[in-house]
């Protein structure tokens, strides 16, 4: 059904009065006023806690944002989702990333497929062959077990992954050592290749599509290094696929045997959950692999039942729509305080942007606000030392999703404590910020002259006001790193709705694709200036003259 414009909509209309009113509204005048403002603007989920209320909004904000949601219809799009329906309408397409995370037994048939029975039976397949391999009775050609594993994918078939197994670390195996190779820059299969062996490595192409040219190239590149070694028949115990395209696999010369399949309802960015997170199963094992999809299923749960007032993606996407359409917020900073979430930004970069970065609705018209933010960010407290300086004191304001984890996996004392201050203090540092006034009169107990206050007290001033959520979970495991995806799924999927964007489509990452096999064929073939401007042409011909 074609949606309205969204600012056509009552709630929309009603919003944009309201956010007049709240334009001069100060988060630390909106804590003073109400001591209940921390228990009310807080929610519970499948292990995680998310803290709300540093942002500029009332109850009444929210009221108004749920009403959004509910005439823009969140709840039934959710349940058309859950429930097969082709919601991804550019590619005719089921989106369902929630069934890789079902118990066996959960009654889901799509178009006379019974689904949960077909995720099942792949699982099943990823649990003996993870066992194997991480028992030592897969054996590499020579007789001896896997050490190394390798794996080449890109985007969805490689940020998953490689977040995971890096966030997990703790449960990894102590014999298998993995490697990520996604660019196709040789210096990244060239320096993975430098650290393992031929005997004991294994490689895994993971890739929905099978036809990605950097990750065909740097399958084949594997391949033709590994014959270099061992013999062709060989390749059986070294190479295995992860891919919808059971075809290409058997031309790249795979034993179907070594293939483990997924589904075209399942969008690469939303696909750790399956098959292409073969490479998180044999690192932590496929009892703790189930225990990710237990917190992702955990956060389903959730998300479908509670209702949208005390849903934590639902309120996670409204305050971020809040924050982007009327503060203006054109990027949210995500700040992990959790060194093993370091590529967890990253892996958002692709989950939000890839999802929500359109410019026309599901009919085809603009949108007729702005849609997804930049995503970005680093972790705490290294970003301190960064860029914390302009989400301070810049003329941009920018909303951080704080997360953090309250007990840590290791026994060193005091750093835990240490990281955890840093953390709540920046909040609050956001939130309060500094007057002018109290910087006076901080200068002035440090004896400065009146001279020097008036000229230090401007730099010195922290505006504050500035918005920032809070995550936090008991430790950092398997079930709490699933439910954590599975809340930002979730929140990318709502805010998709209020947009009435296709968020599982990505067409625009084509055009670059098709431009760079021209020139690629260019660079290593006769030049064609007619197809190019003079800049693309001048760099083309610096290329050919430095081969
Ligand atoms: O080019 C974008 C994209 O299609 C992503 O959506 C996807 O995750 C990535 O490329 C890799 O695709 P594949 O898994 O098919 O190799």
């Amino acid at each position: 059904m074609r949606q309205p414009a969204l600012t056509s909509t009552a709630s929309f209309q009603a919003l944009e009065t309201h956010a007049v009113e709240a334009e001069d509204w100060e988060l630390r005048g909106l804590f003073a006023a109400d001591p209940q403002r921390f228990p009310k603007l807080t929610v519970d989920a499948a292990g995680l806690f998310l803290d709300y209320s540093k942002n500029r909004l009332d109850g009444r904000t929210l009221e108004l944002l749920v009403d959004l949601a509910q005439e823009r219809g969140v709840e039934t799009q959710r349940d058309a989702m859950f429930s097969g329906e082709r919601i991804n309408l550019t590619e005719r397409r089921a989106v369902l990333h929630t069934a890789l995370r079902a118990p066996r037994g959960t009654a889901l048939v799509v178009d006379g497929q019974d689904v949960n029975a077909d995720v099942h039976e792949v699982l099943d397949r990823v649990r003996l062959f993870t066992d194997a391999v991480r028992a030592g009775t897969w054996l590499g050609h020579s007789g001896k077990p896997i050490t190394d594993i390798v794996n080449i994918g890109i985007g969805g078939s490689d940020l998953g992954p490689k977040m995971v197994c890096l966030a997990l670390r703790q449960y990894a195996h102590p014999r298998l050592t993995m490697h990520f190779v996604s660019n196709v820059d040789g210096h990244d299969m060239d320096a993975a290749l430098g650290k393992v062996n031929p005997e004991t490595t294994l490689f895994i192409i993971a890739s929905k599509t099978f036809t990605t040219t950097e990750t065909m190239m740097n399958a084949q590149t594997a391949r033709a290094w590994f014959l270099q070694h061992a013999p062709e028949d060989a390749l059986a115990r070294h190479f295995v696929a992860v891919s919808t395209n059971t075809e290409a696999i058997k031309t790249f010369g795979i034993d179907p045997a070594n293939m483990f399949p997924f589904w075209d309802w399942v969008g690469g960015r939303y696909s750790v959950w399956s098959a292409i997170g073969l490479s998180v199963a044999l690192a932590i094992g496929f009892g703790h692999f189930s225990d990710l999809l237990a917190g992702a299923h955990a956060m389903d749960q959730h998300f479908q039942q509670a209702p949208l007032a005390s849903n934590m993606p639902v309120l996670l996407a409204l305050v971020g729509f809040w924050n982007r359409q009327f503060l203006g917020c054109s990027s949210v900073s995500i700040a992990p305080y959790h060194q093993d979430l370091n590529r967890f930004p990253a892996y958002l970069q692709q989950l939000d942007m890839e999802s929500n970065g359109k410019r026309v609705t599901k009919g085809g018209q603009p949108v007729d606000t702005p849609t997804c933010p930049v995503i970005w960010g680093d972790c705490g407290t290294n970003g301190q030392h960064a860029y914390f300086q302009l989400l301070h004191q810049g003329s941009d304001v920018t909303p951080i999703d704080f997360i953090a984890a309250l007990r840590p996996a290791h026994e060193l004392e005091n750093h835990h404590a240490a990281l955890l201050a840093n953390c709540f203090a920046q909040s609050e540092a956001f939130m309060r910020g500094k007057t002018i006034d109290e910087v006076r009169i901080d200068l002035q107990s440090q004896g400065l002259s009146l001279a020097e206050i008036e000229t230090l007290a401007p730099h010195k001033t922290f505006p504050g006001n500035r918005p920032s959520n809070t995550i936090l979970m008991e430790y950092l495991k398997p079930y709490t790193l699933g439910a954590l995806i599975a809340l930002y799924e979730h929140k990318t999927f709502v805010q998709g709705v209020i947009w009435d964007v296709n968020s599982f489509d990505q067409w625009g990452v084509e055009l670059g694709k098709v431009l760079a096999k021209k020139i690629e064929a260019e660079l290593t073939g006769d030049a064609q200036p007619e197809l190019h401007d003079s800049s693309t042409n001048g760099l083309i011909a610096m290329a050919k003259a430095a081969v």
